[in-house]
């Protein structure tokens, strides 16, 4: 191993859905975390699979080759390949699993399979920079265990229980959409293109989020469910078009903020309940959905009323990156847990 680097080198590869990314981490400092995001899924309102596995393809061999040379390594430093196994999409998964698996052969060195979900709650804890790391994994600001994790993304809406790196237990789970595909969906049926999240935020900033009320589901325990709330969008914005056809236009930053409130109020309101039951006052965010502004504000009012200690990622970790991947990896590879070269993608993957 290069002298430079005293501890065990890690690449990370995500390929779950429409980011190609790789990460090299040394320990768990971040080196190097390159990003390729898919254009080419906008104007269909959602990622098409067969185009994504075809610009992971592209785009695999020169985000490797980029995060490698940005991290001012060679490929020789590398201790270990973490990939992501699942959940995702197929032919995304496919991508990433073989080249990992083909790299870690060609370099001889172990192969980390990696949980996507695990991953997102796993983010929390890359350390920005050597200092962080010498004051120890549970400096002031990583969460401590136990802790819970509100994990939003695209495919997942989760409550975590967070007992150690690698001990964890979903609590709660939404019954069908996800909290991302809630803003996506709305999105489509508002004509903004894929992903509509980012873009509901910044229009939402505009607007009024108690100009127009929408359902919120009645789900038992800590459960979610979002169709209903899409269902309502759209019978909603039909009955306003009959007799405005401009209706959205005029009214799409109201629009937002008031999806964007509902969908905000559904997910604290469950998460406040997690923290009741559990006792758990260490509460993180997660995901894609977590770079919302709204959310992340809202979050930090309640923990001010509720005492909580709250955990928010830096933007650039909140949506997918193999940064996290190559974390998660890292904690692994201390346990020498490490896959066979038969593993294959698993579209759903439980932990
Ligand atoms: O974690 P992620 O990158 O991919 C999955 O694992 O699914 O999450 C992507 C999701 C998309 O649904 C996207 O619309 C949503 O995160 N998202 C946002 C924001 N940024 C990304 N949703 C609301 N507000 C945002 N600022
Ligand atoms: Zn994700």
């Amino acid at each position: 191993m290069n002298n430079k680097h005293t501890n065990t080198i890690i690449l990370g590869i995500e390929t779950s859905c429409d980011e190609t990314s790789a990460a090299v981490f040394s320990g768990t400092v971040m080196l190097s975390n390159v990003i390729a995001t898919q254009d080419v899924h906008k104007n269909y309102g959602g990622v098409v699979p067969e185009l994504a596995s075809r610009e992971h393809q592209k785009n695999i061999i020169p985000v490797v080759a980029e995060a490698i040379s940005t991290a001012g390594i060679s490929k020789n430093d590398i201790d270990a390949v973490a990939f992501t196994r699942g959940p995702g999409l197929p032919g995304s998964l496919m991508v990433g699993v073989s080249f990992a698996k083909s790299f870690a052969l060609a370099l001889g060195v172990p192969l980390i399979e990696i949980n996507h979900m695990q991953a997102h709650v796993l983010a929390h804890f890359i350390a920005s920079s050597p200092p962080a790391l010498e004051s120890g994994l549970r400096g002031e600001i990583f969460p401590s265990f136990p802790f819970l994790c509100l994990t939003v993304s695209g495919g997942h809406t989760q409550i975590v229980l967070v007992s150690d790196y690698l001990a964890m237990k979903v609590i709660g789970n939404t019954l069908d959409d996800a909290a991302g595909e809630a803003f996506d969906k709305a999105a489509k049926i508002m004509g903004i293109p894929y992903p509509g999240g980012p873009l509901i935020d910044k229009f939402a900033r505009e607007g009024n989020p108690l100009r127009f009320s929408f359902p919120e589901p009645q789900v038992e325990g800590l459960n979610f469910s979002f169709s209903g709330l899409k269902t309502s969008f759209l019978y909603f914005i039909k009955k306003q078009l009959q007799t405005d056809s401009g209706f959205i236009e005029k009214n799409k930053n109201d629009l937002c903020a008031s999806l964007q409130h509902t969908i905000v109020t559904i997910l604290l309101k469950k998460l406040s309940k997690a923290a009741e039951q559990t006792g758990i006052s260490e509460i993180a965010l997660a995901g894609g959905v977590s770079a919302n502004s709204g959310l992340r504000s809202a979050l930090k009012t309640l923990a001010e009323k509720k005492k909580w200690s709250i955990y928010i990622p830096p933007m650039q970790y909140c949506t997918d990156n193999a940064a996290m991947i190559a974390v998660a990896g890292y904690f692994k590879f201390l346990k020498k847990d490490f896959a066979e070269q038969t593993a294959s993608p698993l579209t759903r993957m439980q932990f």
